[in-house]
């Protein structure tokens, strides 16, 4: 082969014109449609730059409709505003996915107001009193205000129950020279209800919706954001649109929108096109589903494997709308092949309740008359998706129940 690989590949020319403008953590210098959500957190946290303590909020909203991004763009400003008016602002944001114990958290933001001669707080082996009472202490050495963000907030509790927002929104009362104020994050609207009441009710003093983008709102973030990251006049007509239309469909989410014009635009680039269309869209939007679905079916527990794979043949058979009874039959025939105990018809009736949650199915109850009640299931799993070769890849035994003979048709 002539000359270095790499050469072809580098000499092309990218239609994008600033790739970062697309990374997850780029921050724009202008939100559109979020005015209001901006407005209730600037009114909020004014009240560092005037020496009274912000009250403590809590943010809701689907995923992607900039909960972040927001939070980010105003703790930057006010940073900005308490430096200009010597009015001292610490900010400290937590991805609770993350930094996931109250150890943890607090050991974050106490590192974070280290200054040089402290000793380092170790990740673990403190007590966690201990790790509070530096934190205390170097919130209190520091002074001013305090806002700490708690990204992902419903993570933390869901894994480590409440006791450190019990503490973080108890510190006012035991810091002497300075202020804090919690932000929590969460895109669960119920999170609050895993609470106790004296915790929910000092966390949400104050709380925000963020409503989900509609597809015209998705459009506006994606022309802006294509102007800084995009060649002008290689998108062609209806391909903004088709992207914030898939997103809008996708509860309003303004990632999913970006995701899909970046993907769109790479298709294109990787088949050396200049211009990309709806075809570069369709393929983006295969590429995200079929990204979102493999790695879920992958870890499926063997049993739910097994579940899905019924369903999924029956579907390979042209039989759809199928009853809780069809699918159990099939999976028990799968278990028989493969020499493994079947779980019971009420235990395999669970597991389909599971994969309706997780998305892969969708069950509905229809009336049988008389009263009488029954389920039918469909797969959910886009078409494109081979669902029983995934399934197969990552467990040996699925691959062998799908080269056994089934009789699904006298269920018909
Ligand atoms: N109004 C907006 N203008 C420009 N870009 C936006 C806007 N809202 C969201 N985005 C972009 O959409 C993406 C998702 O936003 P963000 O991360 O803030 O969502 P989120 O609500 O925090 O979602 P999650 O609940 O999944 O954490 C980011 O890349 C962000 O830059
Ligand atoms: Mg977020």
């Amino acid at each position: 082969m002539e000359g270095n690989i790499f050469e072809k590949i580098l000499g092309q020319d990218s239609l994008f014109t600033d790739r970062k403008a697309f990374d997850h953590a780029f921050e724009p210098s202008r939100l559109p449609h979020r005015e209001h959500e901006l407005d209730g957190l600037v009114r909020n946290l004014v009240d560092a730059l005037n020496g009274h303590i912000p009250s403590n909020m809590l943010l809701y909203g689907v995923p992607g409709s900039g909960k972040t991004v927001v939070t980010r763009y105003v703790l930057r400003q006010l940073e900005e505003k308490g430096k200009e008016m010597v009015k001292p602002v610490y900010t400290s944001e937590i991805n609770c996915r993350n930094v996931d114990t109250k150890y943890r958290v607090v050991q974050t933001i106490a590192t974070q107001l280290a200054k040089r001669g402290d000793s380092p707080i170790p990740f673990t082996g403190w007590p966690t009193d201990r790790v509070l009472e530096t934190l205390i202490s170097r919130m209190d050495r520091a002074g001013g205000v305090h806002i700490i963000v708690l990204d992902e907030v419903d993570n933390l509790v869901d894994k480590a129950g409440d006791a450190l927002l019990y503490s973080l929104t108890n510190l006012n009362t035991l810091l002497k020279n300075s202020r804090c104020s919690i932000i929590g994050i969460s895109n669960d609207l119920n999170f609050t209800q895993q609470l106790d009441p004296r915790v929910s009710s000092r966390l949400s003093q104050e709380d925000i919706v963020f409503h989900p983008y509609i597809a015209s709102e998705i459009e506006n973030i994606l022309v802006e954001r294509a102007k800084m990251g995009i060649k002008e006049q290689i998108l062609e007509e209806g391909v903004i649109n088709l992207c914030a239309a898939l997103a809008a469909q996708e509860h309003g989410d303004a990632r999913r929108a970006l995701d899909l014009l970046r993907i769109s635009v790479q298709k294109a680039e990787q088949r050396a096109q200049t211009k990309v269309g709806i075809k570069h869209v369709r393929l983006a939007q295969s590429q995200l589903e079929y990204d979102q679905v493999t790695p879920v079916l992958k870890t499926l527990p063997l049993h739910q494997k097994l579940v899905l794979f019924s369903i999924c043949l029956n579907e390979e058979n042209g039989l759809r709308n199928i009853s809780t009874g069809d699918v159990y039959r099939t999976y028990v025939d799968a278990c028989k092949k493969i020499e493994i105990e079947p779980l019971t018809s009420r235990r395999v009736s669970s597991l389909l309740n599971e994969l309706d949650t997780l998305g892969l199915i969708m069950a509905k109850n229809v009336s049988k008359g008389r009263g009488g009640r029954s389920k039918q299931v469909n797969s959910a799993i886009p078409k494109a998706i081979d669902a029983i070769s995934l399934m197969s890849e990552s467990e040996t035994l699925i691959d062998e129940a799908s080269l056994g003979k089934y009789r699904l048709q006298s269920h018909l």
